[in-house]
């Protein structure tokens, strides 16, 4: 049995990679929707359609458990797909509690980066209504961002420009923290680290959502068999997609360029 992690592309393989650090013992399969990234762009109707789809096929699969390790699709699909499977479906959530508990005491801000899509669903709205007593976190979509990820774009000189561009509409002496809101983003963790002021700090999901994985695992007695292998599979059964994220997935773990 396998733990099948799902994305539109390349960025789940960066949950993925928390996975493999808490769960060593487990074996996964990574789905990447190829035919429909980016999903940030698409209506909700569509993501919901092109999720269930994937998950039919991924399910078809022996799995364990479904890690929707996509916050747009988490967004717009999540609770669909937990009331029509018995397998349990965990999702992304963009880590705004941490930031607020985070800032709390220093009056700082919290700046979310997310795609267009989450950014606009009652989930995050909702998420942000409940943590946020204060009025301290700004969104911001960066739909390019997912396009430069997608073409394994790291040129350092180019991403920089375009990330001081977004970031000229702020004041970033105000914030303390920007949360990552889509699993793509954090393929540019330490990039941003380097251009954010140095007091900024940068965090995702991941981590929350592997351990929730892990509680789940273990409550259903589930214990791992496996020894880390990972097979990639995409929804076009495209060979040179799966190759692409053999290749994110080398560069995530500091063994490409
Ligand atoms: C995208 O496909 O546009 C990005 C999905 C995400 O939110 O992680």
């Amino acid at each position: 049995m396998s733990i099948a992690f799902f994305d539109s592309g390349i960025g789940g393989l960066t949950v993925l990679r928390e996975a493999v650090r808490q769960l060593p013992n487990e074996d996964f399969i990574f789905f990447a929707d190829t035919l429909h990234v980016p999903y940030g762009p698409k209506t909700k109707q569509q993501v919901t359609d092109y999720v269930c789809e994937a998950a039919q096929r991924i399910l078809g699969e022996s799995v364990e458990a479904l890690v929707i390790a996509c916050n747009t699709a988490t967004s717009v699909a999540a609770a669909e797909l937990r009331q029509t499977y018995d397998v349990p479906v965990i999702g992304m959530e963009p880590a705004v509690k941490p930031a607020v508990e985070m800032n709390g005491a220093s009056g700082r801000r919290v700046l979310v980066l997310a795609t267009e899509l989450t950014l606009s669903q009652a989930k995050y709205m909702e998420l942000v209504s409940r943590v946020d007593d204060h009025g301290i976190v700004d969104s911001l979509p960066m739909p390019e961002l997912v396009d430069h990820c997608e073409r394994l774009n790291f040129d350092p000189e180019e991403l920089s420009a375009y990330f001081r561009g977004e970031f000229a509409k702020f004041d970033l002496n105000e914030y303390g923290t920007v949360v990552l809101g889509c699993t793509h983003y954090p393929y540019y963790t330490q990039l941003l680290e380097q251009i954010l002021p140095a007091h900024i700090r940068v965090i995702d999901g991941s981590v929350g959502t592997v351990r929730r994985l892990a509680g789940i695992l273990n409550e259903r007695g589930l214990t791992g068999e496996g020894s880390g292998k990972v097979r990639f599979m995409n929804s076009a059964d495209d060979p040179a997609y799966n190759e692409k994220l053999r290749r994110a997935w080398d560069i995530l773990n500091g063994r490409g360029t």
